[in-house]
Order: structure tokens, then sequence, then C-alpha cells
């Protein structure tokens, strides 16, 4: 796994982040770094989906990066559904298609280059997956899109959200985001890393309150959304149609 030092050193002018090829090639350290328990996260998600998965039926991951979650799932259900990864950055797409089929992915897959603001077409979608990337989508566009989730699904299947959330007031919220930088100070990232990286994802990365986003979901018509785990301003939530 290539180590994330995309941010540690001075940059003059930081524009916006994006997932271009830089970020993609040091993605998963970058993942395992920053998102607290992710690892945790993957086999939960895992656990739900091989009791959600319906031989036959389809699952989606949105904002697949290169892969992991995919390649997690294939490897405890194999090939009895097909796996379709959307994401809008080509360079994600590539390596996820070279993690996949470097490493005995079982069954169909298709990786589909996409952007999510627009919505998505699934169908036959037993379980669908999205991991810290609604976040990324504009606020104006997310109702249309958990719309078009929600009409992708069968009877019975699970929608998987995980998100960075804003606490419910802001004393809470400036203390998470505090817990937060003390642990990616403890998995290596300098004070400069973690402030020009901020800088960079103020206008791109819009989190939501937890109960905004349940209310998102259950708007849509959702019958049960529960959440599977939270850690400060980190909150992964199961919803059922
Ligand atoms: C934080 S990463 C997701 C991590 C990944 N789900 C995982 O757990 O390994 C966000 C991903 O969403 C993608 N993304 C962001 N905005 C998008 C959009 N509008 N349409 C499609 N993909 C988007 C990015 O390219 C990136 O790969």
């Amino acid at each position: 796994m290539d180590k994330d030092e995309i941010f540690n050193k001075r940059i003059d002018y930081i524009s916006d982040f994006n997932f271009d090829e830089k970020v993609a090639a040091v993605f998963d350290d970058m993942l395992y770094r920053s998102v607290p328990f992710y690892q945790e996260i993957q086999r939960m998600i895992v656990e739900m989906a091989v009791d959600f998965a319906v031989e036959g039926t389809h699952i989606y991951d949105l904002g697949c990066s290169t892969g992991t979650t995919l390649f997690n799932i294939n490897k405890a259900i194999g090939d009895k559904v097909k796996y379709i990864g959307i994401d809008y950055s080509e360079d994600m797409l590539d390596k996820c298609r070279k993690k996949l089929s470097e490493n005995h992915f079982q069954g169909e897959y298709e990786l589909v280059c996409e952007d999510l603001n627009k919505g998505i077409y699934a169908e036959n979608a037993s379980v669908i997956i999205m991991i810290l990337t609604l976040q990324f989508i504009r606020p104006l566009y997310r109702e249309k899109l958990i719309e078009s989730i929600f009409k992708g699904l069968n009877s019975n299947g699970c929608f998987i959200l995980v998100e960075k959330v804003l606490g419910e007031d802001s004393l809470f919220n400036r203390l998470f985001i505090k817990y937060y930088y003390d642990l990616k100070r403890e998995k290596g990232y300098s004070e400069l890393e973690i402030t020009q990286k901020r800088e960079a994802l103020e206008n791109v990365l819009i989190p939501y309150k937890l109960l905004e986003n349940r209310e998102l979901l259950l708007n849509q018509g959702f019958r049960y959304c529960d959440v599977f785990f939270k850690w400060y301003n980190f909150c992964g939530m199961v919803a059922v149609k």
C-alpha cells in the first residue's frame, strides 16, 4: 500500500480536493489512516451484505473507489450475484479494475464511470452500498439520488450508507472534530497535512447531521432505518425497502 503523502509539503494554492490519479495511487492508505475503524466498518458491511444478498440479484457500490468493498463482499458471497461499481473517477476505476482482476474476483462485475449527481439507474438490487460518498454529492441532488436508489432496490433490499456527519449541535461538533484530528495525528498525519486537507475538502465534502440523513431515507419510503456504526462524526446507517 503506497503511503498517503499528498498534503505533506506546503502547498501555496490549495485547490478543491479531487479523486485524481495521485489520490487514487495512495487511496487505500488514506482511507485506512483517515477513517476510524475502517476495517471494522468493512467487516460489518460484509456481514450485512451476506444476509441481504439474494441469488441472481445485483449488488451496487456507489463511489466504489479502488474496489475494497466489492472485493471484500465478493470474498464472502462469491458469484451468486452480479457486482456493479459506480464512480466518476476513471483513475479510481482503473485501480479498482486492477484490484479485482488480480485477486481472483469470482463472478460477473461491471465498473461504470458515472456522475452520481445525476442519480443512478439501478435494477434488481438486493444491496446498495454508499460509503463516504453521499457527502460529496451536491445537496441539491441528494434527494433525487436517494429516490433513484430506492427505486432500484427490490423489496426487502437494503441500502447501507456510511457518512461523515455533523454533530447535533456546535459544541459536540467542535469536540468530535477535535477527537477526529487527534486520531489522524495518532495515525501519523502532521499538523500541516491535517490543515491543508481540511482546506481542500472545505467546499467539496458537505456533511449532514445524522438525523437529516435518516430523514432523507425515511422520506423516500424506506421502511426501517437504523444506525449500525457511530464514532464521533462518522456514522453508518442501514435502511430496508
Ligand atoms: C471517500 S471515497 C469512497 C470510498 C469507498 N466507498 C470505500 O469505502 O473504499 C469517495 C468516492 O466517491 C467518488 N465520487 C465523488 N463524487 C462523485 C460523483 N459525483 N459521482 C460519482 N462518484 C463520485 C470519488 O471518485 C471517490 O472514489
